[in-house]
């Protein structure tokens, strides 16, 4: 799929399956061939410049919730490569620094990589070097209850989560990121283990939606 959106951005020779891995280096070498500034960042943005977006990110959302009257208790996201999650961790940290009180960040795991909370936990220390903040030293949440039978495989549980979402609430999310994610929220709600109000990262991955219609 992401070597079919590069080809309708013009990118040239390049085809969906085994070849999409090499997509990016190509489309980066191309770029740079024209004479432009080229920085590739890997998949989740999971080195400390890209993770830099997601503490951003988790900035800009802690303001549009106080905009809208409250503060957010927990974040619950999916957690692939660990970049986001690592994001708003250090985001959470810096927060806390200039506001007193700190969101609880959990990650749902979508990926079986054994060394997820490793790796998350390497990049929340580069992101606090790089801010210039104490990095947190709260262990890192992460639920692996929800990958099943693997990687980029659909579960009953996030297939019954994706339409609990779209039925009630009119929106979409593709059956092997975002809704492993809302299947461990709904878990966690059904058993009463969230308290407080809890902010449900939507990560994207519309084109999952289509992958898995083919
Ligand atoms: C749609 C979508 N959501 C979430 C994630 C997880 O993000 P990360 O890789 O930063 O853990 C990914 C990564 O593969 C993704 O494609």
């Amino acid at each position: 799929m992401v070597a079919v959106v590069l080809l309708a951005l013009g990118a040239p020779g390049l085809a969906g399956g085994a070849r999409q891995a090499a997509a990016p280096a190509q489309v980066a070498a191309a770029a740079a061939a024209e004479g432009r500034r080229v920085r590739l960042i890997p998949v989740g943005g999971s080195e400390p410049l890209g993770a830099w977006g997601h503490v951003l990110a988790l900035l800009e959302a802690a303001d549009q919730a106080r905009s809208l009257g409250f503060e957010p208790d927990t974040i619950v996201l999916p957690t692939a490569t660990g970049g986001t999650q690592a994001g708003l961790v250090a985001g959470a940290a810096r927060r806390a620094a200039e506001a007193g009180r700190r969101v609880t960040i959990h990650g749902i795991a979508v990926h079986p990589d054994p060394d997820l909370e490793t790796k998350v936990a390497g990049l929340v220390a580069a992101l606090a070097e790089m801010g210039g903040f104490a990095a947190p030293d709260a262990p890192i949440l992460l639920d692996r209850g929800q990958v099943g039978p693997g990687y980029g495989v659909p579960t009953d549980a996030s297939r019954e989560a994706a339409a609990l979402l779209a039925r009630s609430e009119g929106i979409l999310v593709d059956p092997i990121y975002t809704a492993k994610a809302l299947a461990g929220l709904v878990a966690r709600i059904r058993d009463g283990r969230l308290r407080g109000p809890v902010v449900f990262w939507h990560a994207g991955g519309t084109p999952g939606i289509f992958e898995s219609l083919g």
